[in-house]
């Protein structure tokens, strides 16, 4: 099915990237602008320059290999995805996307040779906001929304990501730089994260929709109070009130079937004394829904039901929502040019949405964008048990290639 010799060294790749920010507990936490993000972008534009590519990095730290167009050079298809993970990930979500698109970049040209526009492929930085509580940091540069106020957001070591930028080198006044005006469509090759390609026998997902995603941070505040003499029912337990909201979410959001999710990822307790009657709690919830109107009732079922469990309880609670995406469609060209180049291959591919973000998302404000999904084992990810399998991923490679080359011949 793919030609290039350069597509035998996909397996050796995503093994050696995932060495690369290697932690404890069997996973990866490589996050931007740490020694294991520079390491990577090292191996990564060895590989590029290996595929024949010209290799550049943007004033963000974006990292890009070009297959120069022959008549339309100025008109650039891109392809790729994000270098980081998150904390404990695995290897296959975000690296893979990178790796397909070097050794599919390098089949082309192979293939067909250059085609009339350019061909570029990316590695992001800083999808999953997992070091700074900021997602989709390279994508944002390249569409000129990444704005000055929030290169000052921190992580928890109170580093900003313009100081940390400067530790590589980068010079955050420069960001302007990275936008994009030369994009004329952005593929990303992405594992599924989920099990509905594995469930249901296909070996290709197209998608249609990445579905709408909002964060809340809700802040209960009780009475702090003794633990060993205050009886149980003349407390104002705001641990108590935080758990009964959150169990009421997911029973709530369960009842309206999936794709509807909700998640509560963390809580703390203030003042956090195992003798103490907790005063404070903060949790988040990540809800998400592809239609936009069953994300609105969501979250007018979310925030009533906090409001509800506080006044019974006689507790105080705020919801704030502190990110916000609509659902977003995907180019129906793009979709149009994926399928056809499925059926040439007589390959099955399922439309879906995709439950989880990605940098298309920033990107399909834009441009035309697409994304390509290949199965998950038992739909594992954001873990170290991620894995699809070679056989699983070179369908989708040859289905990446004829598309990139469809886009970029015009
Ligand atoms: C990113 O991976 C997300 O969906 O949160
Ligand atoms: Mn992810
Ligand atoms: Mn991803």
């Amino acid at each position: 099915m793919l030609k290039t010799p350069l597509a035998r060294r996909l397996p050796v790749w995503i093994e050696e990237l995932g060495q690369i920010g290697r932690t404890e507990a069997d996973g990866l936490w490589r996050t931007p602008y740490t020694p294991a993000d520079t390491q990577a972008q090292d191996a990564v534009a060895g590989w590029m320059q290996q595929a024949g590519l010209e290799v550049r990095r943007d004033a963000v730290g974006n990292l890009f290999g070009r297959l120069p167009g022959t008549t339309r050079p100025d008109e650039v298809i891109l392809t790729g995805s994000h270098l980081d993970t998150v904390r404990n990930g695995g290897k296959y979500d975000g690296g893979l996307g990178i790796l397909a698109g070097i050794v599919m970049l390098a089949e082309v040209l192979e293939t067909s040779g250059r085609p009339a526009r350019s061909l570029e492929v990316v590695a992001l930085v800083g999808e999953e906001g997992s070091r700074f509580p900021l997602a989709f940091i390279g994508s944002k540069a390249i569409t000129g929304e990444l704005s000055p106020e929030e290169l000052e957001i921190r992580d928890a070591e109170g580093i900003s990501i313009a100081g940390a930028m400067r530790g590589v080198g980068l010079d955050p006044s420069r960001i302007q730089e990275a936008r994009r005006s030369d994009l004329r469509g952005f593929l990303e090759f992405h594992i599924e994260q989920g099990r509905i390609l594995q469930d249901q026998g296909y070996p290709l997902g197209i998608v249609h929709t990445i579905t709408g995603i909002r964060q809340a941070c809700v802040l209960v505040d009780g009475r702090p109070d003794h633990a060993g003499t205050t009886p149980m029912t003349s407390r104002r337990d705001a641990m108590l009130g935080a758990a009964e909201m959150v169990l009421r979410i997911a029973e709530q959001i369960t009842a309206l079937g999936h794709p509807a999710v909700a998640t509560t990822g963390r809580l703390q307790a203030r003042p956090g004394g195992v003798n103490v009657v907790a005063e404070q709690v903060e949790f988040t919830v990540d809800f998400r829904h592809p239609d936009p109107a069953v994300l609105e009732r969501m979250a007018a079922m979310i925030r009533g039901t906090c409001e509800e469990v506080a006044q019974r309880r006689r507790l105080a609670s705020t919801l704030h929502v502190f990110l916000e995406h609509p659902p977003v469609p995907m180019s129906p060209e793009v979709q149009a040019a994926l399928q056809a180049s499925a059926e040439e291959l007589g390959l099955k591919a399922l439309s879906m949405a995709s439950g989880a973000g990605h940098d298309a998302m920033v990107l399909a404000g834009r441009i035309p964008v697409g994304m390509l999904f290949v199965p998950s084992r038992e739909g594992r990810s954001h873990c170290p048990d991620e894995f699809t399998p070679e056989g699983e991923i070179v369908p989708g490679l040859a289905v990446l290639a004829r598309t990139l080359h469809r886009l970029a011949t015009v």
